[in-house]
């Protein structure tokens, strides 16, 4: 295992006991003001009906390889290599819907955790308890389940449940994609829009599914420089991954019995 760069072995075992770790303002007002301009970019662009790749916004999709993120994620990962899945962004107003508890490892059917997928939620504005909240059920990644295993409880407070609603600017969250987390939505207030945007990344070793485009997506990426002159180009490998909606039937086919009978 390789030293540790960027996170302390406190945060290394806090992230193991919880699942995430919290970096209040982690990303400058810089990057801030200039990601922000591509959200609403993006949002004009949907209203009108226009389509395009998140990593085609320049600014927003340099994020995916943003350092100050990338290098933690790095330690969380062991120094093994490892792979960009997504990013989504938008900003969230008055009156958004909640998201019940869910959780967002990837994998079918839900079996092991022994390879490491992280989201990152950043709150470009923080967040100040008007529009969203965040909850999130501390170890949950310790005990394999479905991903809508308490989606019944919808946004509800659980007992053990953690509520994150007040984060200065740039904020970033770096959480185990099989935690259980929820947003709870709120009646808004006065201006605050939530903008949110969150990226994630796949451990190697393992065939990850993922969005039917991904290839294009990295060819994308990596033309518009998100790979930061090369540094970052592993992040844009597209073969640790599989199209996880052609294989779905074939895997819920292969999803039978006992596993002891295939050794
Ligand atoms: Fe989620």
């Amino acid at each position: 295992m390789s030293a540790l760069n960027y996170l302390t072995q406190n945060e290394l075992d806090e992230f193991d006991e919880v699942g995430y770790l919290i970096f209040p303002g982690l990303l400058n007002d810089d990057i801030c003001t200039r990601v922000k301009a591509d959200v609403d970019q993006l949002m004009v662009d949907r209203e009108n009906g226009i389509k395009k790749m998140m990593v085609e916004y320049p600014e927003m999709g340099l994020v995916t390889s943003e350092p100050v993120i990338v290098d933690r994620v790095s330690d969380l990962m062991g120094g093994t290599q490892f792979t960009h899945h997504h990013i989504h962004a938008r900003w969230q107003a008055p009156g958004e819907r909640g998201v019940a508890w869910h959780h967002d490892y990837v994998q079918i059917p839900q079996t092991n955790r022994s390879h490491l997928m992280v989201h990152v939620f950043m709150y470009l504005d923080g967040l100040n308890g008007e529009v969203g909240d965040l909850l999130v059920m501390p170890g949950t990644h310790k005990r394999v389940m479905n991903g809508d295993a308490f989606r019944q409880f919808q946004f509800e407070d659980l007992p053990g449940s953690v509520t994150v609603d007040f984060l200065p600017p740039g904020s970033c969250i770096i959480v185990h994609s099989a935690v259980q987390h929820a947003r709870r939505p709120k009646p808004g207030g006065g201006v605050y829009k939530r903008y949110f945007i969150d990226t994630s990344y796949c451990q190697e070793g393992v065939l990850w599914g993922s969005y039917p485009n991904l290839e294009a997506i990295n060819e994308k990426a990596l033309e518009m420089g998100h790979d930061r002159d090369g540094k970052y180009a592993f992040l844009y490998d597209t073969s640790q991954s599989f199209d996880r909606l052609k294989y779905i039937d074939q895997l819920k086919e292969a999803n039978q019995g006992s596993l002891a009978l295939k050794i």
